[in-house]
Order: structure tokens, then sequence, then C-alpha cells
């Protein structure tokens, strides 16, 4: 949802910048641009992705010791030349980039336009830089004091960077809503909306908080608050590896992550638990343990697929818990009028920690007493910071917009926290624990084993990638893994997709089913496993074509499918760890196939910081 970054050092500004756009990119593709400090302020932009940006450069002076990027996810105004930033003040003195939302933009602007301003784009980025400019005319103020009166008029989200033709040699950042991370180098400063570009420069980083501006000048960094309070800023380390930013041989990230979950799911679950000595430990939940044992209802918050990671942990924690669990999308909680009380124990799941929507309802739910406990991968990224106490996922960064190893990462961390809340109330039995515990240990060398039906995968691909619909049935736990493959399909190649369960497949979506519909079934042995090769029976005999993910060695299913992929023996509770992973690469290939761009799909972004 729009990447932000700058630079202010010793450097060639705009290598680093551009660098840092291309890592950014993630969160938004519409449109790209740059401003060099270089013999005066200048700024160049164009619509479409950062490689259309760096061909328009070609030809252009990128020298210059400061400057600043943006990656843009339209919000407000056409995904043009024209609305692209970064924006200019009416005199051409100042130069503005925003990630988030003016929501007040409209009336000020009519204020601005009767004050003789002239806006050159659609958005309500444009008016924020002419407020400024305002605001210093009126005032003769510094520009960093416009800069703070400005921002305390305006209602909204924001992360933005300010350039100044007349003080070439600052930077001022801000935000409220939208991340800031600052990288602290000898002698040179970074700003980004996160971390990756920052990563291979420098370790150290400041996290901005909400209501933060800070000031870079002349080689001294200042942090103040909106209310003009002086703040002294902590410094944190990085711990991410520039490896996990790069392809490392594989044609897109997608790929590379789905490939990654071996890892990354031992990652989520490495120092937490070992089977042989029967330990588990999340220190969030022990921290809050009274907490958890009291609880009257569970309710879990999340959007896109973490709210199917939800989904899952509301199976695992009626089996394990045996408190009532309600899960939520973000969006809707907030706006509705939801009973939440100070005995409620609220879980928000977020792979980037920055959704607006999941932190305006951690919001809402805090104001009502609750407790709220994080589910983040994202290091040190709003969410985390706005709960009080979670647990990160350690997938590292996820880069593909369609979310793969970030959803297992979440589902093994909320596997975990069922495990040792059921144990702390009793609700697990000491056999039942220590079983669950070993098969956890085996999941990582299990995801390899299903992994392995990547050729096979890719082999249906070829068959069905032409076809316009397709439809996902599951039960119990395999039910949130067909609305997960579901969504995978649709964000990435663009074929309407529907998951649904698989007993609902006879109250309407059967209606559907022809020759032409692929219908992909999750059908492993388990106890509704009678059940789902009914429903199987129920497409054949309509001439559906069955694409079935089931246990090794299975034969009854063998016998009616289409095409059966295999996936080891698991406990029923960790099935969605292995049984997502060929829905994930069979919508990859079929991506592939029809040429789409799977890493940036059109039209979405990883980080979705407006509501
Ligand atoms: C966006 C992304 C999805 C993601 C959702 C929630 O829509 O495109 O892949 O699942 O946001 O994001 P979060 O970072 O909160 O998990």
């Amino acid at each position: 949802m729009c990447g932000i970054v700058a630079y202010i050092g010793h450097r060639d500004a705009y290598p680093v910048i551009m660098k840092g756009l291309y890592r950014l990119e993630y969160r938004g593709y519409d449109s790209a641009g740059v401003a060099l400090i270089n013999h005066g302020l200048n700024t160049y932009k164009k619509a479409g992705k950062v490689s259309d940006l760096a061909a328009f450069m070609e030809e252009k002076d990128k020298g210059g010791h400061v400057g600043m990027g943006h990656t843009r996810w339209a919000t407000h105004g056409e995904p043009n030349d024209r609305n692209a930033h970064p924006h200019s003040s009416e005199s051409g003195n100042l130069s503005i980039i925003h990630n988030g939302i003016i929501e007040n933009y409209a009336s000020i602007k009519e204020e601005l336009i009767k004050r003789g301003h002239i806006f050159r784009s659609d958005t309500d980025t444009e008016v924020l830089v002419h407020l400024i400019e305002e605001i210093q005319t009126n005032t003769h103020v510094e520009l960093e004091e416009a800069v703070r009166m400005a921002l305390s008029e305006v209602v909204g989200a924001y992360a933005i960077v300010i350039l100044s033709a007349t003080d070439p040699n600052m930077i001022i950042a801000a935000r409220k809503g939208s991340p800031i991370v600052l990288g602290i180098g000898k002698d040179e400063f970074f700003v980004a909306s996160d971390a990756t570009p920052i990563v291979e420069y420098t370790r150290n980083v400041i996290y901005l908080n909400d209501n933060e501006i800070a000031i870079i000048k002349d080689g001294k960094l200042t942090v103040k608050t909106v209310e003009n309070q002086i703040k002294t800023p902590y410094i944190q380390e990085l711990e991410i590896k520039l490896e996990a930013l790069e392809k490392g041989g594989y044609d897109h990230f997608m790929i590379k992550e789905i490939n990654e979950q071996p890892r990354s799911i031992w990652d989520s679950m490495r120092g937490r638990i070992d089977a042989r000595k029967g330990f588990l430990r999340l220190g969030g939940i022990t921290d809050y343990q009274s907490k958890f044992l009291n609880a009257d209802r569970i309710i879990i918050i999340a959007c896109g697929t973490s709210w199917h990671a939800g989904l899952v942990a509301e199976y695992l924690f009626e089996e394990f818990v045996r408190i009532p669990v309600e899960v939520e999308y973000a969006s809707e909680f907030r706006y509705r009028n939801p009973i939440i009380n100070e005995c409620d124990i609220v879980i928000a799941i977020s792979q980037s920690g920055e959704t607006a929507d999941t932190l305006a309802a951690i919001e809402l739910a805090k104001s009502k007493g609750a407790t709220i406990f994080g589910v983040c991968n994202v290091v040190g990224s709003s969410i985390p910071r706005a709960t009080h106490a979670g647990a990160y996922t350690h997938a590292g960064p996820e880069i593909g917009v369609a979310s793969t190893k970030a959803f297992t990462a979440q589902v093994a961390v909320l596997t975990l926290m069922a495990l040792q809340i059921g144990r702390e109330r009793g609700t697990i039995t000491q056999s039942r624990f220590m079983q669950m515990l070993s098969e956890l240990e085996t999941i990582p060398l299990k995801t390899k084993k299903v992994l392995e039906t990547n050729e096979k995968v890719k082999w249906i691909a070829e068959e069905y990638k032409n076809a316009r619909n397709f439809l996902y049935l599951g039960r119990g736990y395999g039910f949130p893994v067909a609305l997960e493959g579901a969504l995978k399909l649709k964000e990435i190649s663009y074929i309407h997709a529907e998951g649904y369960p698989a007993a609902e497949m006879k109250h309407g979506p059967i209606a559907l089913i022809d020759k032409e519909m692929p219908v992909v079934v999750i059908a492993n042995k388990n106890s509704s496993y009678e059940k789902v090769v009914s429903n199987i029976q129920e497409v054949k005999a309509r001439k559906g074509k069955i694409i079935a993910i089931v246990t090794e060695g299975d034969t009854v299913v063998k016998g009616l499918a289409d095409y059966v992929i295999e996936i080891p023996e698991v406990e029923d509770a960790l099935v969605p760890l292995l049984a997502v992973i060929p829905l994930q690469l069979l919508a990859y290939h079929i991506a592939v196939m029809r040429g789409c761009n799977v890493d940036q799909p059109r039209n979405l972004a990883k980080s979705v910081t407006v509501e």
C-alpha cells in the first residue's frame, strides 16, 4: 500500500532509492517516482512499475546525495503520471511522498483553492504539501514547524517524507498509522516503509511511533511529536538476512517462499517445543497465563489469508482448549457494535502487522477492555506494538503478494498456542499433548515430502489452466484449506474460484458442476472421510473433474478422482499445514502458464494500510 524510501548521506542517493523501490514494490505497483536534490529539487515520475521509472530515468541526471522515492498503490486518483508521487508544493520548493490517506483533504483543498493554489493531481497527498507551504508562507516558521502545524490539522493516516529545495541538507519524515523505519548509518540516514531497503547498509534502525516527526538535518537526527515534545528514539538491531530478500535462483518470490515452508514452519516452532522433554512454551502466553485460563471467549480478527489461518485456529482452540471461539473479518468487526468484555481474549493475526482494518479492530477491542494477543510476522510493525502480548511467526520476509509461507507459519504458531493453553487448562490429556508435540516435529520433513508433488501438480495445472471456474471443497480442518486454495487461485491467475464446506455443495454450488468444472477436494483420511467420498461421487455423477488431496496409500478416492495428490499421513489437526501446499503450487503453476505476474498480481498490494 505504497512504499516510501529516502536517503541522505555520502552515497549517491539514486541507486539506494531505486534498489529500495524494487524491494518495496510488493506494497504497490501502479506508479513510481523519485525526487533528487541536485542543482535544485528535481522530480521524475511514471505510471507503471519501478522498471518503467528506471527506463524513463536512463537519460536523466541522477546525481545527488539526498533524495526520495515512492511506489504507489492508488487510492485517490487514477494510477497515471500526474497522480504518481512525489508531489510538489505550489512554488515547487517542497516535494512530498506519502503512504496512507488524508481523510479531510477535500475541505483543506477547497480552502487552498480559494487562496489561489492550483492543483496538478487528484491526490490527497498534493493537498498536504500545499498546506505545509501555505502555513510556512503565512507564519514564516521553519519547515519542520510548518510540517508539525500541518499535521495537527490533518485527519487520516500517513507516512510521509518531505524534501525542500531551500534546505538541501534536510529530510523530514513523519508517521501516523502507516509505518516508517529510519536506518542509522555512519554519517548517513535512510527512511523507508519497512526495513528491506535499509538492511544492506545498516542494521541499526528506529521504528517511528505514531504522531512522531523525524528531522534529519546537517547529519543530526531529532525526533519530536506532533505536540512538539522532543523524544529519545530507541535504536534496535535488525535481524533480517539479506538472502531472504532475493529470489535465490527461483523464477519468482512466490515459488521460493512455497519451497521455504519446511524451514519457515520449523523456524516458527524452534526453541518453543521439544517433544522428547514434553516442552512447549510461548513466552507471550506464559506472561498472560491467568487471562487465558479464565477467558470466556476468544475472538480472532484478521483479513485475507490470515483470516483463513484464524479459521484453522477456531477448530484448534475448540478441540484443545474448549473455549468458544469467534473468527471475524477485522473490517466487519470494527463497524458493528461488537459485544466485548474484559474476560475476552482477542487474537489478531497479520503477516505484515500493518493491515489498517486489523489495527482499527484491535483499538476497538482494547478500548472495551479485552486482552489483545498478536500473531504477526514483521518484527516491530504496528500490530505487535498495539497488542498486550504476542508471538511472532518466524517465516522471514514474505515478498510475493500472495501469502504462502506466512499462512503455514501462522497455523504452526496457533497450533502451539492451542496446545499450551489446553495443557494449562487441563483440556488436553498428557498423552495426547505428547503425541501432538511429536507429530508437530515431523511436519517440516512431511512438508518437504509434499513439495515433491510439484511435477505432478504442474501436470495437473497444464490440464486445467484454461478453466474458467474452480470449486474447492473440504470439511473440518480441510474447509479453511479449501478457502485458502481458492483465494490463491483467484489472486494470481484471475480464475474465478470458490471454497465451500464439502457438505454445503449440495445447497447451491452443485448447480455449477458440469464437465468443464474442476473441483479440488481435500479428502484426507479422517472421521468425515466417508462423507467426503460421497461428495466426490456427487461431483462425478454430474461429470465434474476431481483433483483430490488424499492421504498416502488411499485407494478409494484414487478410484474415483481424475487426479490425486498424496500427502503423508498426519494428525487431522495438522492437515492444513500439509494440504495447503499442493494448492499453493497449483495456483502458482496455473498463473505462470497463463502468463500472469505471480509476484505482483493486478490490483493487489501486500500490505493494506488503508481501510
Ligand atoms: C492483503 C494481502 C493478502 C493478506 C491480507 C492480510 O489483502 O494481499 O495476501 O492476506 O492483506 O494481510 P496481513 O498482513 O494482515 O496478514
